[in-house]
């Protein structure tokens, strides 16, 4: 699979996240595309080791980190760890993320506000740091963002999450613009409604019964899979994205799909 003429042979990924749902979608894509991939998770390593195997299995390169991307310390440990073991990372999918408790605002304090932005905003930030001396090396340098439709809809009882996702949109594009000329492009996928462990705690948290109920009710006749949101992310990291940064890209079927969100945040 690793081939010298796979589209992203030579390159190394990290991918945040990348044991489950959207971070594993990416990181089996990322790899059968011949990029070495660093699969990063925070507690379950059983489904990281799996999609390691999984990769291995099809002939890929890819090492399991742990790591909780609000640990700035453990953090900057897994970036040497990864230089050491695949050499400077070059393209990263920052993936990592947890929904919010579904508060309304006039119930939401702010240890709730700081929990999102440090998993999701802070967290990434200091990651990207760490990253950035290895990405402005390189020939050429990704920063691939996973945000949420959600920014656009900002559905009741979804302040915490989404204020994050916003704040990370913001950060993503003044990067793209500050790191330009270090050939760094950097770019944010924005999903709709993913059929993914989140996805599924979603929709029970509406009150609707699973994702494939739902999916007669979607664009295309289907709840987006993380392999819709892989795709997308593959193109961004590839060469025929090569004239591309400040971008954002939804992958909703040209949505909105149904406003399912009573609760809590996708
Ligand atoms: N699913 C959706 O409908 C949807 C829609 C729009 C955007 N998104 C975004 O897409 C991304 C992936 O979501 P998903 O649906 O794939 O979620 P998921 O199925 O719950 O998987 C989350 C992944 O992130 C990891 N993770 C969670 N917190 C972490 C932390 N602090 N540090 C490191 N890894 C952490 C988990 O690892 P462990 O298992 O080890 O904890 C797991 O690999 C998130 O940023 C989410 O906000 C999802």
């Amino acid at each position: 699979m690793s081939s010298d003429s796979a589209p992203l042979a030579g390159r190394v990924a990290l991918v945040t996240g990348g044991s489950r749902g959207l971070g594993r979608a990416v990181a089996t894509r990322l790899a059968a595309d011949g990029a070495a991939v660093a699969v990063n998770y925070r507690r379950d390593s059983g489904a990281a080791d799996e999609v390691v195997a999984g990769i291995a299995a099809e002939g890929g390169t890819a090492v399991a980190y742990q790591a909780s991307v609000d640990d700035e310390a453990a953090v900057a440990a897994m970036v040497r760890r990864i230089g050491e073991d695949l050499g400077p990372v070059d393209l990263l999918v920052s993936n990592a993320g947890t929904a919010s408790r579904g508060t309304a605002v006039a119930d939401t304090d702010e240890q709730e506000y700081l929990r999102l932005l440090r998993v999701h905003t802070l967290g990434p930030l200091a990651l990207i740091r760490a990253l950035l001396p290895g990405l402005r090396a390189a020939e050429r340098g990704d920063v691939i963002v996973v945000s949420s439709a959600i920014v656009e809809t900002t559905p009741a009882g979804g302040a915490a999450y989404t204020m994050a996702k916003a704040a990370m949109e913001a950060a993503a594009r003044t990067l793209a613009f500050e790191e330009r000329r270090h050939g760094i492009r950097v770019n944010v996928v924005a999903p709709g409604l993913v059929a993914t462990d989140m996805g599924e705690r979603l929709v029970a948290a509406s009150g609707a019964p699973t994702i494939a109920d739902l999916d007669a009710r979607y664009p295309f006749g289907r709840v987006a899979r993380p392999e819709d949101v892989a795709g997308v992310v593959a193109f961004l990291a590839s060469a025929d994205a090569d004239y591309l940064t400040a971008q954002r890209i939804r992958v909703d079927g040209g949505g909105p799909g149904i406003p399912i969100v009573a609760a809590g945040p996708a």
